[in-house]
């Protein structure tokens, strides 16, 4: 059994009239017309709920979506993750339609971060258009990106998703510690059954909205070029400028988006035939570029 793609990612915000404009005119993203004061629902392709932006007390990480291939596969991860120990809670028929799923339920990791397991997307669209002109977002059966996330009980975390939830090793990357007398930096990327370099990536630091970053990928280095654009006019701050990633290839900047949280923006990503694959380790994040960009005060 394994993980199809990443699917979707909700996250809870204090201010979502930024995140419309955010998500819109400088990410690109369409929003559905479900959305409303509560719920945005972002649109990156056909399906009616990539990225879910709900109004809460906290800028955070509600529920990263992963999706298995069929009824059989979904309800193969459920019994898996009950065998592994970990709580499972059946969603219901009101919460898999605001997710526009079959079926899901809900868990943590290892490390706690939330998740969910699906099958199935329900009210599937093909009016795609982004607001700011974006020509194509990369998704289709890769999912809608990557995510990282933190998990200062590395090992542990790692081999949940390994060993449980059906995720095979890109790279374990391995970087000088932010600081003097702090531990190295261990990121360790992990791959779904797709092409996607990586759809999952763990960090063995502790991250206050409790995700690390998720990427949108773009077809085109113009469609990156255009959204900076965006972004520097509209006076948010990068994380990082514009980079190539050594393991995935991606050219992409980070930026800080409402709330803190991170969002890579990249096209290029390097797509891989898994068949006699070998993870790599690796002790270098980047060809060039992707310099890290201090908060401002
Ligand atoms: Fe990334």
């Amino acid at each position: 059994m394994s993980v199809s793609s990443l699917g979707y990612i909700t996250l809870t915000a204090t201010d979502l009239s930024e995140w419309r404009t955010f998500g819109t005119e400088i990410m690109g993203l369409m929003l559905d017309d479900s959305s409303n004061d509560e719920t945005l629902r972002f649109r990156m392709d056909d399906h009616p709920a990539r990225l879910i932006v709900q109004a809460g007390d906290e800028d955070k990480l509600a529920a990263v979506g992963w999706e298995y291939a069929d009824e059989a596969a979904y309800l193969a991860i459920v019994d898996a993750l009950k065998a592994s120990g970990a709580e499972v809670q059946a969603g219901d028929a009101a919460g898999a339609a605001a997710r526009s799923v079959t079926a899901y339920s809900v868990s943590a990791d290892r490390a706690g971060n939330p998740f969910e397991v699906y099958y199935g997307r329900t009210g599937l669209k093909d009016d795609f258009a982004s607001p700011a002109g974006v020509g194509q977002f990369v998704t289709g059966e890769m999912g809608m990106g990557h995510v990282v996330l933190p998990a200062p009980n590395m090992d542990e975390t790692h081999d949940f998703y390994t060993s449980v939830m059906g995720f095979g090793d890109s790279d374990n990357l391995t970087l000088p510690p932010p600081a003097e007398s702090a531990p190295e930096m261990n990121i360790r990327f992990m791959h779904a059954c797709n092409p996607r370099h990586h759809s999952l990536a763990l960090f063995n630091y502790p991250v206050p909205t409790g995700i690390v970053h998720l990427i949108l990928e773009v077809a085109s280095i113009d469609d990156v070029g255009a959204c900076l654009d965006r972004v520097q006019k509209a006076g948010y701050s990068l994380m990082s400028t514009l980079g190539r990633h050594c393991n995935d290839n991606m050219v992409s900047f980070y930026v800080v988006g409402p709330g803190g949280i991170a969002i890579e923006f990249g096209y290029d990503g390097l797509q891989i035939d898994w068949q006699n694959y070998q993870p790599t380790v690796s002790t270098k994040g980047d060809h060039w570029g992707h310099e890290y960009v201090p908060p401002v005060a």
